[in-house]
């Protein structure tokens, strides 16, 4: 983590009045449990998000909580929470979709409230949710368009990133999945907005497909989801990756990584 003084700007023409431009923007993590962070004395599981401070020309809060999807994230007032620390220049990441799968309203979804309508339409259902009231539920999509609304209603920058896969190999172990259907909601929702993604899954699928079944089912001690210490740095690497090779006009690498010698070090081709 880094703070960086207000840039000075040198007054060349006398006139003008200087741009107030603050270096001092905070990058907001917005997830589920796959980037919370744990404490490491008490679980051998570790979210990315525990480190990816570390690579940021930023100040970073991890506000990815557990178990939280798109939608319950919202409902259970963490969103707002995190938009009322937002000031203007800062950037939110937001990666979800490891708990918005489901059917709302039934099997799974009674008492969690958190599954999604597929997809990124403005097709509802509408349900009666665990509190006993009428929920009208939207697509994943409609969630983050209304997510992408907030943060630019602050004057921040909103980056749509692809969830970090599970692990989903082939029944032969040899091929981890490259397609990850929430992904591709957002890749989708991030180009019709107009706002920048970043392919964190393509990215962390790379470095474990690289590794081998055997030594990506190490780092997951518990389940095939939630990693330990070392998948979470390696999600965090991969996060990094994938901020360097993003597309567009947003110059995020230098936004986000700037010089952090930790981020520089992270040397994986972009695909
Ligand atoms: C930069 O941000 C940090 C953390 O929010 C804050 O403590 C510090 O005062 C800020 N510095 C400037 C120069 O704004
Ligand atoms: C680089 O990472 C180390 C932990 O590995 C951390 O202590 C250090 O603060 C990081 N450097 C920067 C500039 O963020
Ligand atoms: C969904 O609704 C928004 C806002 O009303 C509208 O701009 C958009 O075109 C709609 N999208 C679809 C796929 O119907
Ligand atoms: C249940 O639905 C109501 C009405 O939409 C909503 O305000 C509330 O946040 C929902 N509760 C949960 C736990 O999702
Ligand atoms: C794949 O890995 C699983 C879990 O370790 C194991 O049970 C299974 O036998 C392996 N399959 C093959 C084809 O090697």
């Amino acid at each position: 983590m880094r703070y960086f003084a207000p840039l000075v700007l040198l007054a060349g023409l006398v006139s003008s009045k200087p741009t107030p431009t603050v270096q001092n923007a905070t990058l907001y993590l917005c997830s589920d449990s796959t980037a919370a962070n744990y404490n490491p004395a008490t679980t051998p599981i570790q979210g990315f998000g525990y480190y990816l401070g570390n690579y940021l020309s930023t100040n970073f809060v991890n506000r990815a909580r557990g178990g939280r999807s798109t939608r319950s994230f919202i409902n259970e007032g963490l969103w707002g929470q995190l938009l009322d620390m937002l000031v203007p220049g800062d950037y939110v990441v937001i990666e979800m979709g490891h708990n918005d799968n489901g059917t709302p309203g039934t099997g799974s979804d009674v008492g969690k409230d958190r599954a999604v309508v597929p997809g990124i339409g403005n097709e509802t259902v509408t349900v009666t949710n665990s509190t006993g009231a009428e929920e009208v539920v939207r697509t994943f999509g409609s969630y983050l368009r209304q997510m992408i609304k907030d943060v630019e209603d602050k004057s921040a920058t909103v980056v749509l990133s692809g969830m970090v896969p599970t692990m989903s190999w082939s029944s032969d172990n040899k091929t981890l999945a490259t397609v990850w259907p929430f992904t591709e909601y957002a890749r989708a929702v991030a180009e019709e907005q107009k706002v920048p993604f970043v392919d964190h899954t393509k990215y962390s699928v790379a470095r474990q497909q690289a590794l081998g079944y055997t030594a990506a089912k190490a780092m997951y001690p518990l389940d095939n989801t939630h990693t330990d210490a070392a998948g979470a740095t390696l999600n965090a690497e991969s996060f990094v990756t994938a901020v360097k090779c993003a597309s567009g006009k947003w110059k995020l690498k230098q936004a986000l990584l700037g010089n952090n010698p930790n981020a520089t070090a992270v040397n994986y081709p972009c695909a």
